[in-house]
């Protein structure tokens, strides 16, 4: 086996929420796509069921817990076919299998001497499950839960966890993978820098019953941590299946920051006392906000993954959490974000190339992908770009960089639509002597197409197989034998198919009943129309008018100013620097009419693609559009919450 990838099993006392579904979705990604690799993968997710927790939600229902666990149990379940989350083996702690592989564990490690009774005074958080250390409060409150741990002296039993903190640091320092991205290793590290104490791993009946028994005491239940932990055991079989061993050596773990302490010190302690290796690498991801604040019930913003699916489908929602977070860092969602993201990367880049390029197929080749001729220069770049693409995309997905994987099919996406414009093949179908030629752009078009659509089977896969099955591939297709340039056989029959993505109503995020997601986006409709009829384009020329492809070669974007300030010996111009979303400096000609201290945060509509130019002495790399009237001037400015770098079209 290649791949044993585990998201965290979810408590039992919420219900899915964004939070959730992402973990559950990249693990999704990551497992199709080692498949894609030709690799064995298992992929497993479950729930966490134990706990004080789930006895007071029950509670608050007048359920018992095992009636509660298996109602919220049965939700995580069902949440995640809705986003093609197709995990091999849900795995639940109240099944009788994980209880007994934890009474084992539990009695070997006892057995070995690793597990001792003592009296223990501390302060107990109840949210947390846990004794707190005076060094973690903040003004003397459970930094999480906001509220004062609780004085409590109790006996209990404790793993020797502080007699492997040196094996611990060894390991994590001679296996640089072992917790990534680098960030949360290094917060590992100087956590282990402290002597780490021993872990209270019980829970005495008289306060919780709710719980696995301990095998050597039944006064006694397990701490919940001790617990949850080892489902990632139970569910491929230890101690006994034949393929346990294989399995686990390719243990994968994707958690949130949330719970990095219970699995990058807890979790290879009490392997290492079991006799077993350690689990081979950590995934740690950033958290979701929402609109930039903490989704919370309280406040009322938890964002729930079968309503994002209704409202935008399967296929928006998993591209949208995948490009939008960058992965170990945190990530803000909004409706706004994601209407964005759909319109300018689904629908405009990726689905305007996909019918443009097919349309062009069945009017100018018949719905047949045409012999190539003998490729260009221009030809040649957008086949190597598309190369590029595999093995990057290939590269970042391996390490988890899933939206650095999704930029470089991007990229490609952008290359070909200006492959379009700049090959013009409408104005090559004019005359029967560029027919070589024309077809030579139409298969590099497709060519490129089926490549994308092979690197977004992880990512997109209902989106992906449309696109194969439009462009006569199968589906699914292995990237190493498929990711090469030129598999596209002539003569292969492509199927028009509906457009890809709606464009959505910025205001109410649906899509427009006039523009049914079965047509062509509107663009494409009137780029076809276009490349229709020569003389309207001709008449159209002399009346100065330009085609849409001239329109498309600007590269309008929402920039956000993030620093402003006066360009020295000049009344005229300001230096600004705009998020774009990258940064880049942009040299104004604003300086009569707005002050530096005025531009910061402001969003404004730039021309993102104009060659640079040095304006006094300062690179500006483009241009901010502002209207003149008279000798008054005004910047543009967008109208609602828009993401800095959102297309304008
Ligand atoms: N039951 C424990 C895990 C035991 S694993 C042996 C637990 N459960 S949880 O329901 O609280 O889930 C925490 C995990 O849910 C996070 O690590 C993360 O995977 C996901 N997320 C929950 N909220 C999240 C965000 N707001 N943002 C991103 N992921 C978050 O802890």
């Amino acid at each position: 086996m290649s791949l044993y990838v585990t998201t965290p099993i979810f408590y039992v006392n919420a219900q899915p929420h964004l939070g959730h579904a992402y973990t559950a979705v990249i693990a999704d990604a990551a497992c199709r796509f080692r498949r894609l690799e030709g690799e064995e993968v298992r992929f497993q997710t479950g729930t966490d069921e134990h706990g004080e927790k789930v006895v007071e939600a029950a509670e608050r229902e007048s359920l018992s817990p095992k009636e509660y666990a298996d109602r919220i149990s049965a939700l995580f379940r069902a949440a995640w076919p809705g986003l093609a989350i197709a995990p091999d083996h849900f795995i639940r702690t109240t099944e009788p299998a994980h209880i007994k592989t934890v009474q084992v564990i539990l009695q070997q490690v006892h057995d070995r001497g690793d597990i001792y009774f003592s009296e223990y005074s501390g302060l107990y958080c109840k949210g947390c499950e846990r004794f707190l250390t005076e060094k973690e409060l903040v003004d003397g409150l459970c930094p999480d839960h906001q509220t004062p741990p609780q004085p409590v002296t109790e006996q209990n039993y404790f793993f020797r966890m502080g007699k492997y903190q040196q094996w611990l640091i060894d390991h994590i320092k001679a296996n640089p993978d072992f917790i990534t991205p680098e960030r949360y290793r290094n917060e590992v590290l100087s956590f282990l820098a402290e002597p780490l104490e021993d872990l209270c791993i019980s829970r005495p009946t008289s306060r919780l019953t709710w719980g696995i028994p301990l095998p050597f005491d039944d006064r006694f239940v397990t701490y919940v941590w001790f617990d949850a932990l080892i489902n990632y055991l139970t569910g491929i079989g230890y101690p006994d299946a034949p393929d346990f061993g294989r399995r686990w050596r390719a243990a994968e773990h994707i958690i949130a920051k949330d719970i990095l302490k219970p699995h990058a010190i807890y979790w290879p302690t009490m392997l290492k006392a079991m006799g077993l290796e350690p689990y081979r690498r950590l995934h740690v991801h950033g958290y979701w906000n929402v609109n930039d604040t903490k989704m919370s019930k309280s406040i009322g913003n938890v964002v729930r993954p079968a309503e994002l699916v209704d409202a935008f489908g399967t296929d928006t929602v998993r591209y949208f959490l995948m490009r939008e977070m960058a992965f170990g860092l945190d990530a803000s969602f909004s409706a706004e974000a994601l209407v964005a993201r759909q319109n300018s990367d689904l629908a405009n880049d990726l689905g305007n190339l996909f019918s443009r390029s097919l349309t062009m197929v069945g009017k100018f080749a018949d719905f047949k992908v045409p012999v190539p001729g003998a490729a260009g220069d221009a030809d040649r770049e957008l086949a190597a770009a598309a190369l590029r693409m595999v093995a990057e995309f290939r590269d970042q997905m391996h390490q988890f960089a899933f939206h650095r994987a999704l930029q470089a099919v991007w990229e490609v996406v952008g290359r070909a639509n200006r492959y379009i414009v700049e090959n013009a093949p409408w104005e090559l179908a004019k005359d029967p002597a560029n027919s070589e030629r024309l077809a030579t752009v139409l298969y590099h078009l497709l060519e490129s197409l089926r490549l994308v659509a092979l690197c977004l089977q992880p990512i997109m896969p209902e989106t992906a197989a449309k696109m194969a099955a439009a462009l006569g591939v199968a589906s699914p297709a292995g990237l190493t034998d498929h990711g090469r340039w030129g598999l596209l056989a002539a003569g292969t029959a492509i199927t028009p198919c509906p457009a890809l993505f709606p464009r959505l109503d910025k205001q109410t995020g649906r899509a427009p009943a006039a523009a049914p997601a079965k047509e062509l986006p509107a663009k494409a409709a009137q780029a076809a129309k276009q490349e229709e009829t020569p003389a309207a384009a001709d008449a159209a020329d002399a009346a100065g008018l330009i085609g849409f492809d001239d329109f498309q070669k600007l590269d309008l974007r929402v920039a956000e100013v993030v620093a402003a300030e006066r360009v020295k010996k000049s009344d005229r111009l300001l230096k600004l620097t705009v998020k774009a979303p990258e940064e880049r400096t942009i040299v104004a000609g604003i300086a009569e009419h707005y002050q530096p201290e005025e531009m910061v945060g402001r969003r404004v509509i730039i021309v993102a693609n104009l060659k640079p130019a040095k304006l006094m002495g300062v690179t500006s790399q483009g241009m901010v559009l502002a209207a003149k009237d008279g000798k008054a001037l005004v910047l543009s400015a967008v109208s609602g919450p828009v993401a800095a770098g959102a297309k304008v079209s």
